[in-house]
């Protein structure tokens, strides 16, 4: 806007006393108008350019109202009071379509700076794949639930309580040796990592009544040598089934549907005895080599048969712990190593390959 503003003085001021000199008073306003809307107004300063016209407390019309249209003799109120009108509807509507114009170039610009190119080749991004540990744990998984279990998982950390003494391992027995376990220095009533997925045997029997049949996904921890075929942690799944009328041969038949499941239709299912303080009579579940067959081979040092988890019935004496009435129950338990069973059935000779998340090892896997 021009530094002169007429509209501070009074047309009497300005010297328009007679209606054709108000008319061209009024026409001036608005020929100033008319070139300054084209000439400054724009988006950035639209609303200051408004403030000037139209502005309640100082804009121009407000101004002319105050001081050419109040204070006008009477003879030219009549004809102040129009052309004050027709100024006045003349700059509103002015404002009006000029903001509108400004409103959708906004949006047209928003619009253009959105636009997508459906026709443009989309940006390619590359899809993961499950790591074969988890790959294994479906599998397991899957063949479980097939026959009725139900998948629970539990604490890392635990106390002795859980992974030792509720499962028949009192303090001083020689199982607690070949399990070198981490303990947690300054747990409050001691803690450690469990060194096998068996605890939430105790847990879940602790919580629920049979019949139960559940399996338990989880990593265990041991403070081996790593070497080829150790690591300090590795992945168990532990399978506990309790209830009034369970016999070995339920056991046996378990375990030879999941050795099929997971070999083959033509792998054999050996049960060799073993001893673990929670299961009695306890067994070693071996399977016939899926590599030679059961000839003789490399891979199964030619016995035919290869290790691939303990198990057994469940201990009396664990019931004790949990008060399972032992004279009407019976069940079965077994623990399998995640890790070994994939590098069995997959042919990978260094267990430390699946930690080390290089990526052309695991594609090997998709
Ligand atoms: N917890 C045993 C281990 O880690 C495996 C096992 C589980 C054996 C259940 C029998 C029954 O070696």
């Amino acid at each position: 806007m021009a530094a002169i503003d007429p509209a501070s003085k009074t047309l009497a001021q300005l010297g328009a006393a007679t209606p054709e000199a108000v008319v061209q008073k009024f026409a001036e306003v608005r020929a100033r108008f008319d070139a300054d809307l084209v000439a400054d107004a724009n988006p950035q300063n639209w609303s200051a350019f408004v403030a000037n016209w139209s502005g309640r407390k100082s804009g121009m019309l407000t101004k002319i109202g105050d001081n050419w249209l109040k204070p006008a003799p009477k003879e030219l109120k009549p004809i102040v009071g129009q052309e004050f009108q027709k100024l006045k509807s003349h700059i509103e509507s002015a404002l009006e379509s000029k903001r509108q114009e400004i409103e959708s170039a906004a949006d047209h610009a928003a619009a253009a700076r959105d636009q997508i190119d459906l026709s443009l080749p989309g940006v390619e991004r590359p899809i993961g794949t499950q790591h074969l540990i988890r790959q294994t744990y479906d599998e397991l998984l899957r063949i479980f639930l097939s026959i009725g279990f139900s998948v629970v998982e539990g604490p890392e950390i635990e106390t002795p309580y859980y992974n030792f003494e509720a499962l028949n391992i009192p303090e001083h027995h020689p199982a607690r040796d070949n399990m070198d376990t981490f303990y947690i220095e300054g747990a409050r009533g001691g803690h450690l990592l469990r060194t096998h997925t068996s605890p939430m045997q105790i847990r879940t029997m602790e919580k629920q009544q049979p019949p139960v049949r559940i399996v338990v996904p989880g990593k265990v921890y041991r403070r081996d040598n790593p070497d080829a075929t150790h690591g300090y942690m590795f992945h168990q799944i532990e399978g506990l089934a309790v209830d009034t009328d369970i016999t070995f041969c339920d056991f046996k038949g378990t375990v030879e549907y999941f050795v099929r499941e997971f070999l083959g239709p033509q792998a054999k299912t050996r049960l060799r005895p073993s001893y673990f303080p929670f299961t009695e009579p306890s067994a070693e579940v071996d399977a016939s080599c899926h590599v030679c067959g059961g000839s003789g081979c490399r891979i199964c040092k030619f016995s035919g048969w290869i290790e691939l988890f303990g198990a057994g019935m469940v201990n009396p004496a664990v019931y004790g712990f949990v008060k399972y009435d032992a004279e009407k129950l019976s069940g079965f338990a077994f623990g399998m190593g995640v890790d070994r069973l994939a590098m069995m059935k997959y042919g990978i000779t260094e267990l430390p390959l699946l930690f080390q998340n290089d990526v052309r090892f695991l594609r090997q896997f998709p």
